[in-house]
Order: C-alpha cells, then sequence, then structure tokens
C-alpha cells in the first residue's frame, strides 16, 4: 500500500484552532484522508488538507446514490489515547454495505490504516472532555462520469474528521412514533449504512421536529406493528425490570454500540431479550407502568434516554421511571471502556501511535 502525505497539511494543522464552542460534526478537522479507486485496483492513500472537491455533474452518486458511510470516534480523555474503539467492526461492517450497494470492498489494511493515519495527524484536536471525541467519517462515492443505470467503474473512499462532542445534548427524546413512512424493507437496504436510508427519513425528521419531536421511530414496513430503529441508532426499553431490543432481522442496522451493549449488559448481570418488539405491547407497558426506561444508542448519540413516545394527534406515552437507570450504567460503563478510564478486558480499544504526527512535524513524510 502506498501512502502518500501532502506537505501542504503542515500548514493546514498550523493554522487550525480548535473552537471552545463544538456541538457535533460542525468543526472540522484541516487534514483528510482520499483514496481512488479505478481500473479494479485501490490507488494511493494520500493525506491531503481538507478542501472541496472537484466532481464531474454526472458522477454516479449524484443520479444513482451509490454511496456508504461509517460513523467511529478516536478518545483522548485525561491525556490518555489516542484510542480507537472496535475500528475492525466498522471495516466489516462498511465492507459489508459496499457489497449491498454494488461497490467495491476495501482491504482491512487500507480502512484501519486510513483511520489511523488521520487519528494520527488530528490527536492535538481531539477533545478531552468525558463523551466528546474525535468523529471519524469514512465513506465511498461513485465518481464514474456516466448517465447509464449500472454500477459504477470508478469510486473514492475518504474519511474526514470531526472533533465533537455527542450528538445530543443532555435532554431526554422525544419519539414519534412514525405510523405512515417506513424506514426499509424486507430485502431492501436497511442493513446498510448509504445515504439513502438516511435520505428517506428526511421528512419524517422535518414531520417530527414540527410536532415537538426530537426523533422518529421506524415501525416493520409489512404491518406497522413492530417497533426497529430510529433514525441513525438504535433502541433499548427496560420493560418488567428486563432489558429488550428489538431482533435485527435485514432491515434494521447492527450497530457497533448496540452490539457492545448487549455484551455488556449481560457481564453486568442485567436480564436481557433480544426479540420482536410490538408498539402496542410498548405502549401498554408505558401505560401500565412496567416500562420503566427507554434509550437510543449509536456512535454519535453513544446512550441517551428516551422521555416517550408521542403520536401525530398530540399523544404522549411518558415513561415512569422507577430509581437507578440501567441505560446510564450502561453508558458509563462504555465511555471508561473508550476513553481509557477502565481496563478493557475485552480488547475493543486500540492505542494509536504517534510517531507519524512526530515526523510530519519536521516537514512532511512519504510512508
Ligand atoms: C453514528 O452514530 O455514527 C451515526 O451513524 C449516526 C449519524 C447518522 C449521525
Amino acid at each position: 500500500m502506498e501512502i502518500k502525505i501532502d506537505p501542504r497539511i503542515i500548514k493546514s494543522i498550523s493554522k487550525f484552532n480548535l473552537p471552545t464552542k463544538l456541538g457535533f460534526g460542525k468543526t472540522l478537522a484541516p487534514v483528510m484522508i482520499s483514496c481512488s479507486y479505478k481500473e479494479e485496483k485501490w490507488g494511493t492513500l494520500n493525506l491531503v488538507p481538507y478542501e472541496p472537491l472537484t466532481l464531474s455533474p454526472t458522477a454516479k452518486v449524484f443520479h444513482y446514490g451509490q454511496e456508504i458511510f461509517e460513523g467511529m470516534k478516536a478518545y483522548r480523555v485525561n491525556g490518555q489515547g489516542p484510542y480507537l474503539f472496535r475500528p475492525e467492526e466498522n471495516q466489516k461492517r462498511f465492507n459489508l454495505s459496499a457489497e449491498r450497494m454494488a461497490m467495491p470492498t476495501l482491504p482491512e489494511e487500507l480502512f484501519i490504516k486510513s483511520v489511523k493515519l488521520l487519528t494520527e495527524y488530528c490527536a492535538p484536536f481531539i477533545p478531552d472532555k468525558s463523551g466528546d471525541s474525535l468523529y471519524l467519517r469514512p465513506f465511498m462515492f461513485a465518481t464514474e462520469e456516466h448517465l447509464g443505470i449500472a454500477p459504477s467503474n470508478e469510486f473514492k473512499f475518504m474519511v474526514v474528521a470531526s472533533p465533537s462532542t455527542a450528538y445530543f445534548s443532555s435532554d431526554a427524546l422525544k419519539v414519534l412514533i412514525e405510523r405512515k413512512y417506513v424506514r426499509a424493507v424486507d430485502g431492501g437496504t436497511g442493513q446498510a449504512k448509504t445515504g439513502g436510508n438516511y435520505a428517506g427519513g428526511l421528512n419524517s425528521a422535518i414531520r417530527a421536529k414540527n410536532l415537538g419531536f426530537s426523533q422518529t421511530l421506524w415501525l416493520d414496513s409489512k404491518k406497522r406493528e413492530f417497533v426497529e430503529e430510529m433514525s441513525g441508532m438504535n433502541i433499548f426499553v427496560v420493560m418488567k425490570g428486563k432489558l429488550v431490543t428489538p431482533s435485527l432481522e435485514n432491515t434494521i442496522l447492527d450497530g457497533v454500540t448496540r452490539r457492545c451493549l448487549i455484551r455488556l449488559a449481560e457481564d453486568m448481570g442485567v436480564c436481557f431479550e433480544e426479540r420482536a418488539l410490538g408498539i402496542k405491547e410498548l405502549i401498554e407497558a408505558i401505560q401500565t407502568g412496567e416500562c420503566s426506561e427507554a434509550f437510543a444508542c449509536g456512535t454519535a448519540v453513544i446512550v441517551t434516554p428516551i422521555e416517550g413516545f408521542g403520536e401525530d394527534d398530540g399523544t404522549f406515552y411518558k415513561i415512569r421511571s422507577k430509581g437507578e437507570s440501567i441505560g446510564s450504567r450502561l453508558r458509563e460503563k462504555l465511555l471508561a471502556l473508550q476513553e481509557g478510564r477502565e481496563k478493557d478486558v475485552y480488547g475493543w480499544r486500540h492505542k494509536v501511535s504517534l510517531s507519524y504526527g512526530e515526523k510530519a512535524s519536521e516537514g512532511g513524510v512519504e510512508i
């Protein structure tokens, strides 16, 4: 694998100042990764300044949406790290998404090297408050100029980084039960992390916002009877003291955070079930008080509590919480592992060495 470090990055990095107010995904790191695919081969991995792209108006991504992405984070809290967390899981899911969207897969080494290299060079800009991080966004899109409906023969893989806080500020989420539109269908692209899945949910996001909600709850496409997920995050509820999350089928994104929480809950002795979760069952459990908690999880949102669920007509089912929250225990445990505050018995945390960064400050390198 050939790696090229653009000498202009030294200037970009030295000019960059981390703002005091960050938010999520608003501040972009001054460098990024770019790698092209042509003639069935991946080319050089380039670390370049963050800058606009030049693309043909007929690049297939603009017309047929051949695009995939991942979300992952690097942590550097209290001078620890930088750490990446289970990057190989993102790499595997990236390739599953690529296969579903008729795109070339990326060699594991290329994906991992890219996120490590970018983390190294961005290490000085990783915010150090617990819950904050460097959000990494690997993505790939079709660049071939051609209006025919056929898979592109040319692609670009990129990674950008954003020093960020968690996706939501501290408030618990009010969630709109979406009874009309659906996010994914059996046999569709719901399990792939592709832009179209998110674009298709945006009209519902607007409706939810106008009705005073912060998120949409997606139900199954066949009968609108079962809870699936929320836009960009998975969902857990606590019913009769048991932690429950919808089983994946092929319409729900297999979240890395979701998988971590299942493992952590099991190891913490929390009674857990992965199964079909009826929306009627959930509403009844909230009304009888048997549902004592619900929370959303995802790389960007970490673990965020849900206040309740509502309908278009203004009906709101507010969850009556009882005592200690399982979600906050899981959130604390997960963050302690991610941020290096706790011994990692799972082998999930990967330390990123800073050798390239040191060499770069001497005037640029080619590795
Ligand atoms: C993530 O958690 O990384 C996501 O993909 C959510 C994102 C769409 C904001």
